[in-house]
């Protein structure tokens, strides 16, 4: 089974490509490298010993993005590229919208012409908006509070349209909450550019002597211990949702919605303590104002990618820093560096 990974060069998308080679997968990678390198790939041939066609493509060129069709017999598409920053959307909003959502529909265009028709895409528990309460289901009412995260809920609204009007279209929407962690090896991980927006990556740039200490975005929220609760996820468990999705949904028409989280919520000052843990230092902090927008807890109820996909993640907050600081300890400038 041919998969294209469209942001396959990315911090998810390359986690996923070592799993899905691992797993006896081919893929095709797609990717601009607008927010990515090309060494991560070296990285991920490394690690798996398997070698795959990568095209240097922006999804905003239709007919580049053709070539890729042409010369690939693709089975199913997992669908990462797109930008990601919540601020960046607020300011750029315009070419949020046109690179997320003209991309998906080059792609979707492709996809019919091609007749390939299984897609599992990148959403994101941004499209609960803010959720009344935890933990959070799929079946919660949606919406968005910035740019970045209307280009998810409009992208999904796409999927299933399509699907609605393609009844052999498989369309699989995989909502991730928060993920951090690396692969074992210390050889791949996030790599954000410039300073961080994220609290994983915040703590890790920190701990490793580039950032000076962590600003804490409040301490006076409704949780045990006044700072925001997330639902960080491992990105290993969370490629090997994907695969699960591909295996299960593939071929199998219709919409199929997850949650990719693991139930557990920990607080700002938890995550601190726990990666102070890992990397055997002191991790400086201020308690700053809250950052506009912030909710104060955000965790999944996963139990329907158990039952349906067979799927639970695995790994707990002490394997996400220690890997996660395993990458940071050993590529302080990340791939580039
Ligand atoms: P990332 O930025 O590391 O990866 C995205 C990749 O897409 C990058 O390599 C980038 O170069 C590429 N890309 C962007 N626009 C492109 C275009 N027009 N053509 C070709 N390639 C393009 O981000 P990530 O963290 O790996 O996220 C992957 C997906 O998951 C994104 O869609 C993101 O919105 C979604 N997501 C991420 C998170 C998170 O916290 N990381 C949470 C929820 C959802
Ligand atoms: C952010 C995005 C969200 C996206 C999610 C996963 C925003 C507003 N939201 O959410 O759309 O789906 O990432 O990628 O950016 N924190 C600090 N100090 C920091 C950074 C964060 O205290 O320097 C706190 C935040 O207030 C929050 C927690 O840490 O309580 C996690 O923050 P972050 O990593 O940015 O993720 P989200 O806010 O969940």
């Amino acid at each position: 089974m041919k998969i294209l990974v469209t942001g396959g060069a990315g911090y998810i998308g390359s986690h996923t490509c070592v799993e899905l080679l691992n797993a006896g997968y081919d893929i095709v990678v797609l990717d601009n490298l607008y927010n990515s390198s090309e060494k991560c790939l070296d990285a991920v041939k490394e690690l798996t010993g398997r070698d795959f066609p990568f095209y240097k493509v922006d999804m905003l060129d239709k007919d580049a993005m053709e070539q890729v069709f042409k010369e690939n017999e693709i089975d199913s598409v997992i669908h990462f590229a797109g930008l990601k920053a919540v601020g960046e959307s607020t300011k750029i909003p315009i070419t949020y919208y046109h690179n997320n959502i003209t991309g998906t529909l080059h792609l979707l265009q492709l996809m019919e012409k091609y007749g390939v028709n299984n897609i599992v895409f990148s959403s994101s528990a941004t499209v609960y908006g803010m959720p009344k309460t935890v933990p959070i289901t799929e079946d919660f009412p949606l919406s968005t509070t910035n740019p970045y995260g209307s280009t998810k809920l409009f992208i999904e609204q796409i999927l299933k349209d399509a699907q609605a009007a393609n009844n052999k279209l498989s369309v699989t929407l995989l909502r991730y909450f928060n993920p951090i962690g690396a692969n074992k090896s210390g050889k791949m991980g996030e790599d954000p550019k410039g300073i961080p927006n994220n609290l994983l990556p915040y703590v890790a740039q920190v701990a490793v002597g580039k950032l000076e200490k962590v600003h804490v975005f409040g301490s006076d929220y409704p949780t045990p211990d006044g700072t925001g609760v997330r639902d960080y996820i491992h990105v290993v468990d969370l490629a090997l949702g994907h695969l699960k999705a591909l295996e299960k949904k593939s071929n199998v028409p219709g919409v199929h919605i997850y949650n990719l989280g693991t139930g557990n919520g920990y607080s700002v000052l938890q995550i601190i303590a726990a990666f102070s843990k890992a990397c055997g230092k002191e991790i400086p902090y201020q308690i700053d104002g809250r950052r506009p927008g912030d909710i104060a807890e955000c965790y999944a109820d996963p139990t329907k990618a158990r039952d349906e996909l067979g799927w639970t993640a695995e790994r707990d907050i002490d394997e996400m820093c220690e890997d996660s600081w395993r990458w940071q300890s050993t590529h302080p400038n990340g791939f580039e560096g």
